[in-house]
């Protein structure tokens, strides 16, 4: 479990500045939302916290490990354990199954209770009858609650969630903002989430505005 601290980010594209000075303090079991309007840079700062862009500077650090003072291998195998990522768009691997989607994080880390943790996701997300289809012949929904399943299988202690429900309707929206309430409730979790969903955000301790 870690606190999640943000010191001085700068951040821009080219010459647009997204971010200047911006600090942030997340702590360990918080569950935080993100909004902003688009182009605030929502998505940036997820990359940035989730580890997925190291191009900025200021400092992010990970209870006191500071993101930068890791090499490439040691980044790469702390995303995996620490960290579950469902992204605004679902990059999911057309040529293989859903379940074996599921399972790729799974390959990179050990953990015990690999078998179980499937089991519940699958039938949480409402997706067990899809397992051995393949993304393409899967609805939007269907591929997003697979994305879902993805990011949570290695048991991450930090959940970096963007726009997790822009393809569900109310009900599987409604599991989505479940699930992440039980993981952050009952397994401590820390989770941060990009949302304009009224339901969703009303599960968060507190609401950062980018734009503000
Ligand atoms: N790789 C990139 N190269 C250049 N500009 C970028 C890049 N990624 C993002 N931007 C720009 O940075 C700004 C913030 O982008 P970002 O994706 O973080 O916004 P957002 O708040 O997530 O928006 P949305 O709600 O539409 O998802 C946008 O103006 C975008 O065009
Ligand atoms: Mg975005």
């Amino acid at each position: 479990m870690s606190r999640i601290l943000v010191e001085n980010l700068n951040k821009k594209f080219g010459k647009d500045v997204l971010f200047n000075n911006f600090n942030l303090q997340i702590d360990s079991g918080e569950f935080l939302c993100i909004k902003g309007v688009s182009g605030s840079g929502k998505s940036t700062l997820l990359n940035i916290l989730g580890t997925l862009d190291s191009n900025y500077q200021g400092k992010v650090s990970f209870s006191n490990l500071d993101l930068k003072s890791m090499n490439k291998r040691e980044i790469d195998r702390f995303r995996a354990e620490r960290i579950g990522f469902i992204f605004q768009f679902h990059f999911l691997i057309n040529s293989i199954t859903i379940k074996e989607n599921i399972m790729i994080p799974s390959m990179l880390v050990k953990r015990e209770n690999m078998r179980e943790n499937f089991e519940h996701l699958v039938e949480e997300l409402d997706i067990t009858g899809i397992l051995n289809k393949k993304p393409q012949d899967c609805s939007g929904g269907e591929r997003q609650r697979t994305a879902i399943a993805r990011s949570l299988i290695n048991d991450p202690d930090i959940i970096l969630a963007d726009e997790p429900t822009g393809n569900l309707d109310s009900s599987n929206s409604k599991a989505v903002g479940n699930i992440l309430r039980s993981l952050n409730r009952d397994k401590g979790k820390t989770i941060v989430l990009v949302t304009h969903n009224e339901y969703m955000s009303n599960y968060a301790n507190r609401v950062v505005n980018l734009t503000e």
